[in-house]
């Protein structure tokens, strides 16, 4: 089968990583998706294992259509009774870019017509009627310069909703962008358990839950439901087997550093919360403080977080004056490595430093910076001083 995964632009190459570290070695990636060969096996595994991806997404067909004639031919092509039972309930999900077919509502309409018809076409002699009552199926059809692409969502829920973080509080990151940037940095548990990793912008926690996660290499889906679990059409325990290679790879015992403070003492009772749901409350901890004072008895250490970006313009110049203390701070600690995802216009002057690696990625359709500060490692030190 040809699984699709999206991911968020600019963090293509992070999810490739994630890919090949799960044995996915060939996986094209192209315009905000990354394309792997697999069976039902590789479906479980990824919306269980996968870090980063949005959504993983079973490729049914790609053809041209510039008429509804051709997209309803097109649809009815494919083989629905395969997937499909009298009672799914179809969700049509689709979006038009430089195309003939640009009136995605009646397009979703021409197409799910097109399915219910082969449905009872195909399973005939039953006595059914389409009920819509039975197990949901998301139809994706995106049409790109006249060509359809039609996928079935085996997620169902995005990714990022790994079931831990039910309460909400300002601005959170999506999990699978927390995860992403974590991946982005020098931090490595698996290497170096005992280095810190501090968030000193907290909030509900996404940055030092992710990080903890990955320390204890705790799978991201193993708390939740997945679309595909209620589908017919899928061989029984698939998930079962993703959910036990998961356990098995987990490391319960590993305590690692990680700090998560933040202004806000409804935001750390949030945090200490969701930690707690994710099962690694004790891998954090927590305090409430001004991050313009965060400092650390620690040497070497990674910061991550997106600090308040300023959403009005007397909101940007508080903002900025905040940066520019926390600039202040994280200068007296000069072997750390920052890591900061801000939309904070010229954000480097208010820090107080120029980044050693700039990246563009969006958070929540806002395009952010995303700078990395490099502190020197303990053998550029120790060079130092010979
Ligand atoms: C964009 S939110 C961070 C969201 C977080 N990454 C999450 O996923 O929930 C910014 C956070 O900075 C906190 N904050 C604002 N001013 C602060 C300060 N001076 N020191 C520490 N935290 C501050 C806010 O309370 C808010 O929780």
């Amino acid at each position: 089968m040809d699984l699709l995964i999206p991911v968020a632009s600019g963090l293509e190459q992070t999810v490739k990583r994630q890919l090949f570290s799960l044995g996915y070695e060939k996986a094209p990636a192209q315009n905000g998706r990354i394309e792997v060969e697999g069976d039902w096996q590789d479906v479980a595994r990824l919306n269980v294992l996968l870090r980063s991806g949005e959504r993983v997404l079973l490729r049914l067909a790609t053809f041209t259509a510039t008429t509804f004639d051709e997209l309803y031919d097109g649809v009815y092509a494919l083989p629905w009774e395969e997937y499909l039972t009298m009672d799914s309930q179809i969700l049509m999900d689709g979006k038009s870019v430089q195309s003939q077919l640009a009136a995605i509502k009646v397009s979703g309409g021409v197409a799910k017509k097109a399915i219910i018809q082969r449905l009872s076409d195909k399973i005939r002699g039953k006595r059914q009627t389409f009920t819509e009552t039975g197990a949901r199926s998301i139809v994706g059809f995106s049409i790109f310069k006249d060509e359809v692409t039609i996928t079935l969502d085996t997620s169902g829920e995005g990714l990022h909703k790994r079931g831990y973080r039910s309460l909400a509080y300002s601005a959170p990151l999506k999990e699978t962008l927390a995860a992403a940037l974590i991946d982005c940095t020098f931090y490595n548990p698996d290497k170096d358990i005992e280095k810190p990793f501090a968030d000193p912008f907290c909030g509900s926690g996404t940055l030092p839950i992710e990080a903890a996660m990955k320390a204890r290499r705790i799978a991201p889906g193993l708390q939740r439901d997945f679309d595909f679990l209620h589908w017919a059409c899928v061989p029984k325990g698939v998930i079962e087997q993703a959910k036990t290679e998961a356990k098995d790879n987990e490391r319960r015992t590993r305590l690692p550093h990680i700090f998560a403070s933040d202004i806000n003492p409804k935001a750390i009772s949030i945090a200490q919360y969701h930690a707690k749901r994710a099962g690694i409350e004790d891998c954090i901890r927590f305090s409430t403080q001004d991050a313009r004072a965060f400092t650390s008895a620690e040497k070497y250490g990674v910061l991550l977080s997106n600090p308040p970006y300023g959403e009005r313009l007397s909101d940007e110049k508080e903002v900025r004056a905040l940066m520019s203390g926390f600039g202040k701070a994280f200068r007296a600690l000069p072997d750390w490595n920052a890591y900061i995802l801000t939309s904070l216009p010229e954000f480097e002057r208010y820090f107080g430093k120029t980044a050693d690696k700039k990246k563009k990625l969006f958070n929540a359709n806002l395009v952010c910076g995303f700078y990395s500060y490099f502190g020197k490692s303990p053998k550029e030190n120790d060079g130092k001083k010979q």
